[in-house]
């Protein structure tokens, strides 16, 4: 047990995205730290303060987590992520269980998008890097089940990746990428009752930033 836990935590820059470590899982390993600096400064300049109720959707291994538990006040902080061995080793690599237990982060290992079984509504919500590798059908599920816990000043901040064709597959696709049209994501986002727009927020992968608001 105890080996498997050190051969986890080595840090090696030559894995690939998608490789089963809880680094490079979720993205290149180069780029761990300064995605999570980004996540947590996007959400800070959109108006996240340590009181709201915030949900991390596919939270992965808590690359942006880390830094968004601590900041938070306990019981704020909500993780969906269906691989519950990331989220682990997310705890045991780089928060520490003495941050959990004063923090008190809620997590959900789901694949349904079922956001109401945390039993409370939200502020904020991100979904970085989600809707880059979800299909259509799962974006109107998260959605839609957003449309149902968000409260009256809720906003998502989600990115994709700006193409000129929509995936039209009815898959996850992972490590590779999907694209889709911002007209169309706008559609999406209103036909729940959203409003949206994109942002001049930079990211590291190129990709795009969208505003979904109420
Ligand atoms: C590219 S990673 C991004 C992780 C995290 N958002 C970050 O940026 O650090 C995509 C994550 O979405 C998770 N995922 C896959 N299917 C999902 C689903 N149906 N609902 C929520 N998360 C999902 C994957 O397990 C993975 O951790």
């Amino acid at each position: 047990m105890l080996k498997k836990f050190q051969k986890r935590k080595k840090i090696d820059l030559t894995l690939k995205a998608g490789d089963k470590h809880y680094r490079s899982f979720i993205g290149p390993p180069s780029k761990y730290d300064l995605v999570s600096a980004m996540q947590f400064n996007l959400l800070t300049k959109h108006g996240l303060r340590e009181n709201h109720k915030f949900l991390d959707i596919g939270c992965g291994s808590l690359r942006g987590g880390r830094l968004f538990i601590i900041y938070l006040l306990e019981n704020n902080y909500h993780g969906v992520e269906p691989e519950k061995w990331l989220v682990e080793d997310g705890i045991y690599f780089e928060l520490g269980k003495e941050i959990v237990k004063l923090k008190k982060p809620k997590f959900l290992h789901s694949t349904n998008f079922d956001f109401y079984k945390f039993g409370t509504e939200f502020d904020f919500a991100l979904a970085q890097s989600i809707f880059t590798h979800a299909s259509v059908e799962q974006i109107k599920t998260c959605l839609l089940n957003l449309s149902k816990v968000a409260n009256k000043n809720f906003k998502l901040l989600a990115s994709f990746i700006e193409g000129d064709e929509n995936y039209e597959g009815s898959d996850w696709v992972y490590p590779g990428c999907v694209t889709y049209r911002f007209d169309f994501m706008k559609q999406l986002a209103e036909e729940y009752g959203f409003k949206c727009r994109k942002t001049d927020d930079t990211h590291p992968n190129n990709h795009t930033w969208l505003l979904i608001e109420k």
